[in-house]
């Protein structure tokens, strides 16, 4: 093998090892939401009764930095059994999923230390800390969209 052929080689190598590593992480996010998220969430975001839906909305959040600590800070979030990498993992996994045109912009995905620190500070009064946070961004009311 020529030198540029090796060097060529390695790089598809890494390039593909990493690729791996994403799908990897990817199964992990939808399995974590699955077994830790969806029994209240739904399969596919929609939500039911009182669990608001995620789907073609929760993008909206991201929108201002209040709304986008919310998401971390919500207690099915900030309480989960899921540690700091697996839970940014399945809220990244959450936006990519679900939030379809709710996201304007580039979305920047949750990190490992992002989530480990808004955590720290889960919500109460989560009801009305939301409805304020929607009214702010679209100038919504009530609990559910
Ligand atoms: C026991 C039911 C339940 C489980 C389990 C649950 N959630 Fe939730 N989730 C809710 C409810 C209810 C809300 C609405 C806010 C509130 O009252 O806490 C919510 C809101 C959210 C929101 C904000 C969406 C919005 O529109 O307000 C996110 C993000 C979220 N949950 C993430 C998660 C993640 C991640 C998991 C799994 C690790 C999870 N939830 C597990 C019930 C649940």
């Amino acid at each position: 093998m020529t030198r540029s052929g090796l060097v060529l080689a390695l790089l598809s190598g890494a390039v593909l090892s990493s690729a791996a590593a994403d799908d990897r992480e990817y199964q992990q996010a939808q399995f974590d939401y699955q077994l830790h998220c969806q029994g209240c969430h739904t399969p596919d975001g929609s939500g039911a009764d009182s669990v608001p839906r995620m789907k073609n909305e929760v993008g909206v959040f991201l929108q201002s930095k209040a709304g986008r600590e919310y998401l971390v800070r919500v207690p099915g979030s900030a309480t989960s059994a899921l540690n700091d990498k697996r839970l940014a993992s399945v809220l990244n996994w959450m936006v990519r999923e679900f939030a379809g045109d709710s996201v304007t912009g580039e979305f920047q995905p949750y990190s490992s230390a992002e989530v480990s620190e808004l955590r720290q500070q889960p919500l109460n009064e989560v009801d009305k800390y939301r409805a304020e946070l929607l009214q702010a961004l679209t100038g919504a009311t009530g609990r559910k969209q």
